[in-house]
């Protein structure tokens, strides 16, 4: 590290900061807020900045068509879903479906929680009106309450400790989880105990874990245990939304003096905040993590190409991800010209399918769903645009859950419409269920392997 790299480092960090920021929350007391901030920056890392390197090149062989990234996790955790419980659960089903993709598709899948951090939510609406009465939309358990009322609705900046502190619990944890024993391939099998193992997906990788079994009994007859198999590389991500909380927890890196998001391995800018001239975009140009923008179906090719004229300067591979969330309906008419504008620029990008949030609406019941038919479709047609131009389908990124929750439509053990109100949990947006989750694991590994 030189004197002077870290200098400038530290000047650009405040390039950001005089930009208009989309989605921020306003609170009534900025001296309260000041003092949380500067706690924020005292407090240590959550990651390290050479962890957010190496989930850089493994992205880098997504990006070069070499690896298979599996994105998921809530659409937004809450405070109170802080428990090894829930935590246990919602990495077995990555588990599960990273052993799934990895063994059907013959892939090495990089795996990546929506986890320890992603607490705030961008809105279309500021307000929210029920019987007559209009109080500010729910922002995360990083802004405000969940509960319809006035006092808890109230941004609080006392919530971005919070935020912090309940990442780092859950990141401790899933750090335990995945380097303690639990994710041994050799307890492949014991992801698949609870209500998962009598459901149609459940029994279907019983007889998945049993040839993996069978494949390590075979390689350990044979005088070979790899190492490899006792841990996984587990990494966490979540949306860069609010700019006070990324801001006090972006550091310079003592060995490089280039700045870190060290709030997480990865962070993504989303479909409400890509502005090329807003806040978010300058503040992601600035950091090392690898970077995901969300893409809805506006998005022209020209702006692609200056995302990655601003986010990808050097091309580096495994540096900028396209989560593309265009809808089922959509994305075989809106994505061919932007991966063929992209790849006739030079860029390697990682193109990833978000098939969930162009596919939600409102049920009779009014809760808010989606099909898994058209989670479904929507993953077929990122893989068939991909074919068709003999480019990459690098990865999905999805909202689930470990939990039995009912919150969308469909898949093998099938949910209908009347089914939503019984176990409807979610913070936000719909989940996919364990055993949805693990149905979709097996159709994209076909569709992975006809590719
Ligand atoms: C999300 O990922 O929860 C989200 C809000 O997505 P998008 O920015 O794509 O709408
Ligand atoms: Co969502």
């Amino acid at each position: 590290m030189t004197v002077n790299a870290d200098i400038d480092a530290l000047a650009t960090k405040a390039s950001w900061r005089d930009l208009p920021a989309a989605q921020q929350p306003t609170y009534p007391d900025a001296e309260a807020l000041r003092e949380v901030v500067a706690d924020l920056e005292s407090y240590p890392p959550l990651v390290f900045a050479g962890e957010c390197d190496e989930l850089r090149t493994r992205m880098g062989a997504v990006a070069r068509g070499e690896a298979f990234l599996l994105q998921g996790g809530d659409c937004a955790e809450s405070f109170d879903a802080v428990t090894a419980e829930h935590i246990r659960a919602k990495l077995k089903t990555i588990l599960q479906m990273g052993a799934v993709l990895t063994y059907a598709a013959s892939v090495p899948v990089v795996k990546v929680g929506r986890i320890a951090g992603q607490y705030s939510k961008p809105r279309s609406k500021d307000t929210e009106t029920r019987d007559g009465v209009t109080l500010p939309t729910y922002r995360g358990d990083s802004v405000n309450g969940f509960d319809f009322t006035e006092a808890a609705r109230v941004p609080d900046p006392d919530r971005l400790r919070r935020m912090y502190h309940h990442s780092a619990s859950t990141l401790n944890l899933v750090r335990a989880f995945t380097t303690g024993g639990y994710a041994d391939l050799r307890q492949v099998h014991a992801w698949n105990q609870d209500f998962v193992r009598t459901s149609a997906s459940g029994q279907r990788y019983e007889q998945l874990a049993r040839e993996i079994d069978n494949a390590l009994n075979f390689m350990r007859a044979c005088g070979t245990d790899p190492e490899e198999f006792r841990t996984v590389e587990f990494y966490s991500s979540h949306e860069a939304l609010l700019m006070d909380y990324e801001s006090a927890l972006t550091r310079v890196d003592s060995r490089t003096g280039r700045l870190y998001d060290v709030s997480a391995h990865m962070v993504w800018i989303g479909e409400r905040t890509r502005q090329l001239d807003g806040a978010h975009i300058e503040f992601a140009s600035k950091i090392r993590n690898p970077i995901g923008v969300k893409l809805g179906p506006s998005t022209t090719p020209e702006e692609a190409l200056q995302y990655i004229e601003r986010l990808d300067p050097e091309r580096e591979p495994g540096r900028l991800t396209f989560v593309v969330r265009m809808g089922a309906d959509k994305i075989r008419d809106k994505l061919p010209t932007l991966v063929e504008k992209v790849t006739a620029s030079g860029a390697t990008v990682a193109w990833v399918t978000d098939p969930m949030h162009g596919n939600t609406f409102e049920a009779a019941s009014g809760h808010k769903t989606r099909r898994f038919d058209d989670v479904l479709d929507e993953v077929k047609g990122f893989f068939e645009v991909h074919k068709e131009l003999g480019t990459h389908p690098g990865g999905i990124h999805v909202e689930l859950t470990g939990d039995d929750v009912t919150e969308c439509v469909g898949g093998g053990d099938e949910i209908f419409v009347d089914d939503l109100h019984q176990r409807y949990e979610t913070a936000c947006d719909p989940r996919l269920n364990r055993s949805q989750s693990l149905d979709l694991a097996f159709l994209v590994a076909e569709m992975y392997r006809s590719q």
